[in-house]
């Protein structure tokens, strides 16, 4: 099956074959074609050009269906590497008591935050929670995302962490996006444990979570796990041949990014309170620091400091932490202009902070996250007139005419 996108008015996000994140300077860079058109074969990006050396044969009926982008701008669809959008309900009295000035921590310590969306879960049969899950799939899907990690994280005991992961698995295999699973049963302590023999049913959890889940999590901040908890619970995960994502720096300079660079992290995620000892310990890794902006925008917490990360030589990806607490949004077009306007991204640098090194973080950029031949054709189509920068800058004016996922039009 073959498909060739036409009129093309910038082919925005290509990369070389092999390059799988970008760091430092190479965070300034992306490739861009005026006037291209772009080949489709089964799901893949085949090939791509200059319109003016489109081989005639592209025209004909035999090529394959051809799609006119009337000068539109075709992009890498985004990825989402950071989401907790298997949950149930919705926390919108929690809501009114954030209006009311209190605290993520102040919810969290009268039992409500994840506890509450806990419970919730719990109450919720397996099927319900696939459906309402599926339903923000399709949001975040019909929002140009087209890669996604998800957090288990509201079972918070062995049976309901599985139901989660379960349905993960489930979303994965009913959507054409890239999904990929995280166990994260270190979010908080449930409700029949002690601090102590909680850290433990983790631990005691990760045979039967590692059949299910391609990566290991720990909320390691303040109030919630320390550094040894998420030592013992990464040590574990190992074990199974599950790579750390860490929740890290949140609410507090945890230590959670010295722990999750020891363990090979493939990210470091939040770091909304980092110090310079933090990048430090991130330069010369192969950990992607992961700063949610969504997260600082709801909850009024400061914005990560990416420039001073890409200066020092790191790259960054931006993701959009997608929960019912701290970032009730799976808008990666929003989180892209936060990422500019309020951390002053470029749109360039926001690009591979929400595409290439996104995908980089859940462990997928060699098959999606940017223009290249080989990779899966995950694209965005804009309307005719948009421009990389307009995106974030005009960042409520509907700019998507199409999605591509794996080829297919959504
Ligand atoms: O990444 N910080 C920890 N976990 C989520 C919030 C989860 C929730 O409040 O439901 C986060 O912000
Ligand atoms: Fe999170």
């Amino acid at each position: 099956m073959k498909k060739t996108i036409i009129n093309i008015g910038s082919l925005v996000g290509i990369v070389p074959a092999g390059v799988l994140r970008k760091q430092g300077a190479e965070m300034s860079e992306t490739g861009i074609l005026e006037q291209a058109w772009l080949e489709i074969e089964d799901g893949n990006i085949l090939r791509f050009g200059p319109m003016k050396e489109m081989p005639r044969l592209n025209r004909a009926p035999e090529a394959g269906e051809v799609v006119d982008a009337e000068g539109g701008m075709v992009m890498p669809a985004f990825c989402d590497s950071h989401t907790h959008i298997v949950y149930a309900g919705s926390r919108d009295g929690e809501f009114l008591d954030k209006i009311n000035g209190l605290s993520y921590e102040e919810i969290a310590a009268r039992g409500g935050g994840i506890l509450n969306s806990s419970d919730l879960l719990h109450e919720t049969s397996e099927d319900e929670l696939f459906r309402q899950s599926m339903q923000r799939v399709r949001e975040m899907m019909a929002k140009g995302t087209g890669a996604l990690e998800i957090k288990s994280g509201y079972g918070l005991n062995p049976e309901d962490e599985l139901k989660m992961l379960r349905v993960i698995r489930r979303i994965r295999e009913a959507v054409p996006a890239v999904v990929r699973a995280t166990f994260l049963g270190a979010h908080a302590v449930g409700r029949a444990y002690t601090h102590e023999s909680y850290v433990q049913a983790v631990v005691d959890m990760m045979p039967d979570a590692a059949r299910l889940a391609d990566f290991v999590d720990v909320f390691c901040d303040e109030g919630f796990f320390t550094v040894e908890d998420t030592d013992r619970i990464l040590t574990a995960g190992a074990a199974y041949g599950l790579r750390p994502k860490i929740h890290a720096n949140e609410l507090a300079v945890s230590g959670g990014v010295q722990v999750g660079v020891r363990h090979d992290a493939l990210s470091v995620d939040h770091l909304e309170r980092t110090t310079d000892a933090e990048i430090e310990a991130l330069l010369g890794s192969k950990t992607m620091p992961t700063m949610l902006p969504g997260s600082s925008f709801f909850l009024g917490l400061p914005f990560g400091r990416a420039k001073e990360f890409i200066g020092a030589g790191l790259g960054i990806a931006l993701a959009s932490d997608y929960n019912p607490g701290s970032s009730p949004s799976g808008d990666m077009r929003f989180v892209m202009a936060l990422g500019c306007i309020r951390m002053r991204l470029t749109p360039v640098q926001a690009l591979n902070a929400v595409t290439l090194n996104s995908a980089y973080a859940m462990g997928v950029s060699q098959i999606t996250g940017s223009i290249t031949p080989g990779k899966r054709a995950d694209l965005i189509l804009t309307w005719p007139g948009w421009t990389l920068t307009k995106i974030p800058y005009t960042y409520q004016t509907p700019f998507i005419r199409q999605v591509f996922l794996d080829g297919q039009p959504q």
